[in-house]
């Protein structure tokens, strides 16, 4: 049985959302194996919007398993908010339809500080990462570090305290090395307690659900948040997130030998955003890029901050294929590119007056890359909406074709506006 691994493989905010709900029809078990609630994801049904920032995207659909592995970093109380503003819009979050790992490392309010304390010393540093401020970077670093609360812990009421003690004889350290005041032991504990009911019954051991699931020959789809060039190894290192993005994560993130994984889908904006600081070689500061960001609606989920845009960077999303192992990809957004007259594509660097083919590691040599472009012919006609190959303009055609070649992967679906159903299916990921 193929299961498919769904991930990034530009900065983040491709389409994963839209990817994975119209994907997940086909799946049994919907799984997020990385990151945390600084991811942001959206879907469309029938026009109505779900926002999804720690909950799997296959929550919205009936019939489903979702799953929250080992690999994120949980924020009991955003997992809370979460879970109410879905059963609002009529999503049933029930323990029966969602299953917490066990030993998922917990986001404290003292995590979600610290990366707050952190990016506004920056602020006047210039060393500011442009983080979403949701605690990921801290509550990573205490999970790696062997001091992190996790999920079971809330379970075992005897012997958390001495694990609060350890906890914040650390933090406490770094919070009076930052001019802040220390967080009392009770706060801690009180806080922890507050959420215990409200987590333990989805909480359970992950790895024999999905190892059972496998064996039945049930079909399980994971959900990468992020994107790879925003991985801890493989991205613009420090301008990143603090998890493996990367696909193979997919595996001890949940609990899977790495044999589990069939397919790899990079999700693949038909051109470039980030939002944060870090190198960024064709953005756009000009009229381009507004366009792009107007037309595209290329806002944060998360946080609302206004995406910076540009032209598609091949070299980036070639290097993606090779570090995930990319079988095929989504391409999305390639409405946006609609009316253009003409449409740039990024296919080496100049650096140092040597031309290179891929991004290089250092941070000084990233942000020394310039972009050497090939300028396409746009379209005039509309791809928007499309939902047959026969319906695109010719040019539009030769874009994605073209695309292809670049990066070396196949074009497995393609996604012409927000909404689920206007999806365009070249090969099913899921078939073996
Ligand atoms: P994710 O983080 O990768 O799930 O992506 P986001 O949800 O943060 O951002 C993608 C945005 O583009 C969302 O607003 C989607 O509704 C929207 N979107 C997804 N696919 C398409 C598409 O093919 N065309 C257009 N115009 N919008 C899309
Ligand atoms: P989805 O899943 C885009 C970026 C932040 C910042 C850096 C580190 O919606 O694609 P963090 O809070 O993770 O420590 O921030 O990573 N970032 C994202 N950018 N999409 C995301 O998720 C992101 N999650 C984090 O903007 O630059
Ligand atoms: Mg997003």
């Amino acid at each position: 049985m193929a299961n498919v691994v769904v991930v990034g493989s530009q900065w983040g905010d491709e389409g994963k959302g839209k990817i994975v709900d119209w994907l997940s029809e086909r799946a049994d078990v919907v799984v997020r194996f990385q990151g945390g609630h600084n991811a942001g994801h959206t879907l469309v049904v029938d026009g109505k919007v779900y926002k999804l920032s720690l909950l799997p995207s296959g929550i919205v659909r009936e019939g489903k398993l979702s799953v929250i592995g080992n690999g994120v970093v949980f924020d009991p109380h955003a997992f809370v908010a979460e879970a109410e503003k879905l059963r609002a819009q009529g999503v049933s979050v029930t323990p029966d339809r969602l299953k917490i790992a066990e030993n998922t490392a917990l986001i404290l309010s003292l995590h979600r500080e610290l990366d707050g304390f952190r990016e506004d010393a920056a602020s006047n540093s210039g060393t500011k990462i442009g983080t979403t401020r949701r605690g990921i970077g801290p509550a990573y670093e205490d999970k790696v570090g062997r001091r992190a609360i996790r999920v079971m812990d809330l379970a075992d009421l005897d012997t958390l305290p001495q694990k609060v003690d350890r906890l914040l004889t650390h933090h406490n350290a770094l919070r009076r090395g930052l001019g802040h005041a220390e967080v009392k032991h009770a706060a801690i504990m009180q806080e922890l307690t507050s959420v215990a009911d409200a987590i333990l019954p989805y909480m359970d051991r992950v790895w024999k659900i999905l190892d059972d699931k496998r064996r039945a020959g049930e079909r399980i789809l994971f959900e990468g948040a992020q994107g790879t060039l925003l991985d801890i190894d493989h991205g613009t290192y420090p301008f990143v997130t603090s998890s493996n993005t990367v696909a193979g994560q997919a595996a001890p993130g949940s609990g899977m030998g790495p044999d589990a994984i069939g397919y790899v889908l990079g999700i693949t904006k038909a051109y470039t955003t980030r939002v944060g600081e870090g190198p960024f070689p064709t953005e756009q500061n000009n009229e381009i890029g507004e366009f792009l960001g107007t037309k595209g609606r290329e806002f944060g989920v998360v946080t609302g901050r206004k995406r910076r845009c540009g032209w598609f960077d091949a070299v980036l999303v070639r290097q993606a294929v090779a570090v995930n192992g990319i079988s095929g990809i989504a391409l999305t957004k390639l409405d946006v590119l609609d009316g253009l007259d003409e449409i740039k594509v990024c296919t080496g660097y100049r650096l140092d007056g040597q031309e290179i083919d891929y991004l290089p590691a250092s941070q000084g040599a990233q942000a020394r890359v310039e972009p050497i472009y090939e300028t396409l012919e746009g379209w005039q006609g509309t791809t928007a909406g499309a939902r047959s190959w026969n319906d695109l303009p010719a040019q539009a055609v030769k874009y994605v074709r073209h695309i292809e070649e670049l990066i070396g992967a196949p074009v497995a679906l393609l996604s012409t506006s927000p909404e689920r159903d206007d999806t365009i299916l070249v090969t099913d990921p899921f078939q073996d």
